[in-house]
């Protein structure tokens, strides 16, 4: 049987750069090389993409590439500036220098493990559904879906799903002289205090926790720095519960984990450079609201009509036990330490068989797409 051959696609323009780097090596590990041939595929901080081959680390091939990029040394190095042509024409990846010495690759499957904004929102999934390549994870809808905070609000309470209550502002409501405005209909509407978030963002950049009326304008226009929809939610005092979901049509979900951050909440310093945030695997919760938030992991991701793979966070209520559903991540922390796979770990799927499964999630997903009608094909009668 000859090998699959596997483009990892990983870095990207987000603050999220460096952690993709890092889920990006561990998956690089991790992958059976007896069954995969893997082409690194990194993208830089400017979004240029660079392949190489997959016996090179994914942090060096991106600081080999700067490097070239600098000294005008192409040729040294054996990294080179490739693109993805937006149409299905046979090479998945084509040298941007079409002197260059790479020869066009072939590729059977992508994995792109791009956090946030141009990774897991929807754009990217559209380019490789244009260059006809079967890739790891949900489609462009629904990965625009679980991004847009506002979107997959409103799906998931018409669903009927539990979610923490919320307003949406946006054009006027966020002109510099109309936000202590918008401030005061957010506080009479849902209280204090407050959650302020750009509706599309990730990694909490541009989240912020507010108690009165002065700190909400401030925390709206910074905001709406990052995002030109803003959120304001009422603010839970919650335990962090994660259930991480697998799978297409028949998704399951794993035993839920939960996070606790030392910090006030789960802020970009505690995500990515406070080793002391706690991940409990798994959580220590009844197993009634197990049993609950697992089904509501997987009502939550059919409702954004999820494939391949989706952490679902929930906040669970310290006074009452109320669960709501807090956001999906339809490309979720991938390092070997990160709560999705050490979800699934738990749950008796380990790392690199939850790898082989993605694969083949991804292939699944490419055939069953593959086989639709596209043309019309008249009625069924013969024609005359
Ligand atoms: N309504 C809320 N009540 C209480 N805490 C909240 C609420 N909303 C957010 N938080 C806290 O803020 C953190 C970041 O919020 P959220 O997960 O919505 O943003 P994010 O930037 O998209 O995160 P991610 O990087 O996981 O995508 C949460 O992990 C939680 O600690
Ligand atoms: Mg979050």
């Amino acid at each position: 049987m000859s090998k699959l051959r596997i483009g990892l696609l990983y870095g990207g323009r987000s603050v999220e750069h460096e952690v993709s780097i890092t889920s990006a090596t561990s998956i690089l590990e991790a992958l059976d090389s007896k069954r995969y041939d893997i082409t690194l595929i990194g993208v830089d901080q400017e979004g240029r993409w660079h392949s190489g081959p997959g016996d090179r680390d994914p942090g060096r091939l991106l600081e080999g590439a700067a490097a070239t990029a600098i000294t005008e040394r192409a040729g040294e190095d054996s990294s080179t500036e490739v693109l993805l042509p937006a149409a299905p024409v046979g090479d998945t990846l084509v040298p941007a220098d079409s002197s260059a010495a790479l020869s066009a690759a072939e590729l059977d499957v992508i994995f792109p493990i791009i956090h946030g904004r141009g990774g897991e929102d929807g754009a990217l999934q559209g380019l490789l559904e244009l260059a006809g390549v079967a890739y790891v994870g949900s489609g462009v809808l629904s990965s625009a879906m679980q991004m847009d905070k506002d979107v997959a609000k409103r799906l998931l309470a018409a669903a009927g799903l539990p979610v923490v209550p919320w307003l949406t502002f946006k054009g006027h409501d966020l002109l510099p002289e109309r936000i202590p405005d918008t401030a005061a209909r957010g506080i009479a509407e849902l209280g204090a205090p407050l959650y302020v978030k750009p509706a599309n963002s990730g990694s909490s950049v541009g989240i912020h926790r507010v108690e009165n009326r002065d700190d909400l304008v401030e925390a709206i226009r910074d905001s709406s720095r990052y995002d030109s929809k803003v959120l304001l939610e009422q603010s839970v005092d919650a335990r962090e519960i994660e259930v991480a979901v697998l799978g297409n049509d028949s998704p399951q979900a794993s035993l839920p984990g939960e996070i606790r951050p030392r910090s006030a909440f789960y802020d970009y310093e505690a995500k990515y450079q406070d080793d002391a945030t706690e991940l409990i695997v798994p959580a220590e919760i009844s197993q009634e609201q197990s049993d609950q938030v697992r089904e509501l992991a997987v009502r939550a991701f059919r409702t954004l009509d999820g494939a391949g793979l989706a952490r679902v966070d929930f906040l669970l209520a310290r006074d009452g036990g109320a669960l709501y559903i807090n956001e999906l991540n339809s490309l979720p922390g991938f390092t070997s330490v990160s709560m999705y796979p050490r979800l699934w770990e738990a749950t008796g799927l380990p790392y690199s068989e939850l790898l082989d499964r993605l694969i083949e999630l991804a292939l699944e997903r490419h055939e069953q797409r593959e086989a639709l009608v596209t043309k019309y094909e008249g009625s069924g009668g013969s024609e005359g």
